[in-house]
């Protein structure tokens, strides 16, 4: 009986030794997974962009955080950060080459959603008189939708078009004139006072165009602010003047070409070397067609 007690005293014991065993080992599983997480994130400590982005101090790679994608956003889009309507969508229902023919709208939701909330500057080089629809209303409604706190400026070379969108529309200010006009950029730019947190260079599609207002506009874009070129496959098409030997005409100076010097100044480290506006500029994002020139904040690089 004396021995039977016994043996069923070494069993509970037994028993809790063991319980207290699998709970030990049960910390150290997650302590290593939670070591291997962090590991795995660059560094210890870590902060979290506008963009949803998980940015470690220091080196290694950021980490996306768990899907922030809005329900609108078209497949592949990056970085959308909010529940707002995306610019895809708001431009597929409004109709705008920037989301039919062209994908500028990548960009657009790429960068917009991080300013959606704030109130803006925006000029718009070109109206859009040349296309058969309703521009001028669908540019404002697709505006207001993904931006909805912008003041919108507009520069436009078809006066008779220019006038008879201002007699039609409100909410909007457009200034007439040739976007490679140097007097013409000087006036709008003393009359508007620049400070400028958004341009976008849709107008006239010459590389000559292009790249006189970016010389020219680039002083009035706001630190921090974003310089937008579209349709840069002009350069290279004999109808806009642009180079019909892929780059190869040495009598041609590409938006490529431009782009390469600009780089040349950052990569480098000259600063404004080759060219005056790369001393302000803090990256430039290129895709199919498109370029967004990023002037840096005051005080970093
Ligand atoms: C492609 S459309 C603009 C489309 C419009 N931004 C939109 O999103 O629907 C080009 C516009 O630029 C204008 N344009 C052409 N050459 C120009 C120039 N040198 N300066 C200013 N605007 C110009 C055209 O008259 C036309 O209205």
């Amino acid at each position: 009986m004396a021995a039977s007690r016994v043996h069923y005293l070494l069993l509970a014991a037994a028993s809790i030794l063991l319980f207290f065993g699998i709970a030990h080992q049960h910390d150290q599983v997650r302590e290593t997974l939670s070591n291997a997480w962090n590991k795995g994130a660059g560094s210890s400590s870590s902060s979290i962009d506008q963009s949803g982005t998980i940015e470690p101090e220091g080196h290694g790679a950021a980490i996306p955080s768990p899907s922030k994608a809005a329900p609108t956003a078209a497949p592949g889009t990056p970085f959308v950060a909010s529940d707002a309507p995306s610019f895809h969508e708001i431009a597929l229902k409004h109709g705008t080459d920037k989301v039919t023919t062209h994908h500028y709208w990548f960009m657009y939701d790429k960068y917009f959603p991080a300013i959606r909330d704030k109130k803006l500057k925006m000029l718009e080089i070109g109206l859009g008189c040349n296309m058969v629809r309703l521009w001028s209303g669908q540019v404002l409604l697709h505006l207001a939708g993904v931006l909805p706190h912008v003041d919108l400026y507009y520069m436009e070379y078809d006066a008779a078009c220019a006038d008879k969108w201002a007699a039609d529309m409100t909410g909007a200010t457009i200034y007439t004139g040739d976007q490679a006009d140097k007097v013409f950029l000087q006036k709008f730019i003393d009359e508007t006072g620049g400070d400028f947190d958004i341009i976008i260079d849709d107008g006239g599609h010459t590389m000559n165009q292009q790249q006189v207002s970016l010389e020219m506009l680039w002083k009035i874009v706001k630190p921090g602010g974003m310089y937008f070129i579209e349709d840069l496959q002009t350069s290279f098409m004999t109808s806009y003047g642009g180079d019909g030997m892929g780059g190869k005409d040495p009598s041609k100076h590409t938006m490529s070409k431009l782009i390469y010097e600009l780089l040349d100044d950052k990569l480098q480290g000259k600063d404004g070397q080759r060219h005056a506006i790369s001393a302000e500029m803090r990256s430039i994002d290129c895709m199919r067609e498109v370029c967004l020139f990023h002037k840096q904040e005051e005080g970093t690089i």
